[in-house]
């Protein structure tokens, strides 16, 4: 039996393609390759000398999807795919609802058609609008979004939650990502974003690499230690080997289940900033700007949930992150383009 990963040549998708091969799954690719490269695959394929069956394609596509279902064993989906730029989503609002909730709606209807009803989520800590308490419990309320791609992750976790409510054979696990970094050990797999980065450690990795000449620090002026920004940010391996362990929970009939995966630390801008230039030796030269329209001061898990009940803890601490985004870029300035 295989896992389908839709958006699996992606960031995410493809550090959990080298878990998952890792720990015995057949894998299964479907990308449109909108936001990624085939090449991430072959990456995969290097680090853990095992393949992926690959499908260009889209979730909005039924004949395609039927056809994956019909040629391959699938009985689970880890549902990556969809567009994930908080400003564009502002400017092309129905796009990313059209990508992200229609896409999910087609590829869901497929799937139950199919008779495979078991499916992780990639929600986002973005659900919890301004949060009501920190660290951010898994009971804590949903909030407003201040954007569309946000309300898209908030409303399929309503659409995937009431689905599953009607019928109980479906397991849904909703796993909400705080802020992943990092890349995989080998150099060789990272983020590859389109144009100018929107996220801090992109950005700060193409300043260290000459690219972009200095880094903007949007705010100092919040409730926090040091005035900017604190995020949770996850290493994107142990958010991988989250997912692993969220396919084992479904072997076991889940339900529905909402899980933080988070580190439960919370770090600055600032602090990213000092460890990015103590773990690689190089200045990040930085200025400090505005707010950002939409942002928030503080956001960071509580992530004990998962460990009771997942098992799972990340492992990676904040050098590794920094060392390691800086390998991937340092080795491919132009990401998969080299
Ligand atoms: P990514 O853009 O690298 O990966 C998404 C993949 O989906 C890409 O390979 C893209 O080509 C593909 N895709 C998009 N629309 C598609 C469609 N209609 N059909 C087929 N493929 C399609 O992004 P990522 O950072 O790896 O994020 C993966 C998922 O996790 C996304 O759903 C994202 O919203 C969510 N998420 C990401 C973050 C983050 O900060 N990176 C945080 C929380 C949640
Ligand atoms: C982190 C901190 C910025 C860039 C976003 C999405 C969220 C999720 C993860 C997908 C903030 C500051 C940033 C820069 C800066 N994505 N910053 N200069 O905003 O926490 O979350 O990505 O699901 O939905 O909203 O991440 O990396 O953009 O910002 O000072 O050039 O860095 O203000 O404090 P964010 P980020």
């Amino acid at each position: 039996m295989a896992v389908l990963v839709t958006g699996g040549a992606g960031y995410i998708g493809s550090h959990t393609c080298v878990e998952l091969l890792q720990a015995g799954y057949e894998v299964v690719v479907l990308d449109n390759l909108c936001n990624s490269s085939e090449k991430s695959l072959e990456r995969v394929k290097a680090i853990t000398g095992k393949d992926v069956t690959f499908y260009k394609g889209d979730i909005l596509d039924r004949e395609r999807l039927n056809e994956i279902f019909a040629k391959e064993s699938i009985d689970s989906c880890i549902h990556f795919a969809g567009l994930k730029a908080v400003g564009e989503s502002v400017a092309k609002p129905w796009e990313y609802y059209e990508n992200n909730i229609a896409g999910t709606l087609t590829l869901v209807d497929v799937m139950r058609q199919n008779g495979c009803k078991n499916i992780i989520f990639s929600s986002s800590a973005t659900v919890y609008g301004d949060p009501a308490m920190i660290p951010i419990t898994e009971e804590c309320p949903k909030g407003q979004c201040t954007n569309p791609y946000g309300w898209t992750k908030s409303m399929l976790e309503q659409i995937l939650s009431d689905m599953q409510k009607a019928d109980p054979q479906w397991n849904v696990v909703l796993l909400r990502y705080f802020n992943p970094i990092g890349a995989h050990k080998s150099g060789t797999m990272g983020e590859n974003p389109n144009g100018i980065p929107n996220n801090l450690m992109p950005y700060i990795t193409q300043v260290a690499v000459g690219k972009l000449p200095e880094l903007g620090v949007f705010g100092d002026d919040y409730d926090t230690p040091d005035g900017t920004g604190v995020r949770d940010y996850i290493h994107v391996v142990d958010l991988a080997i989250g997912h692993v362990k969220a396919l084992k929970k479904i072997e076991e009939n889940a339900g529905l289940k909402i899980y933080n995966l988070g580190t439960g630390v919370g770090y600055s801008v600032l602090d990213i900033v000092k460890n990015f230039e103590a773990a690689n030796d190089i200045k990040i030269p930085y200025v400090i700007k505005p707010r950002r329209p939409g942002d928030i001061a503080t956001c960071y898990a509580d992530a004990t949930k998962a460990k009771e009940e997942l098992g799972w803890e990340a492992q990676y601490g904040i050098k590794e992150m920094c060392a390691d985004s800086w390998r991937w870029q340092k080795n491919n300035p132009n990401g998969y383009e080299d």
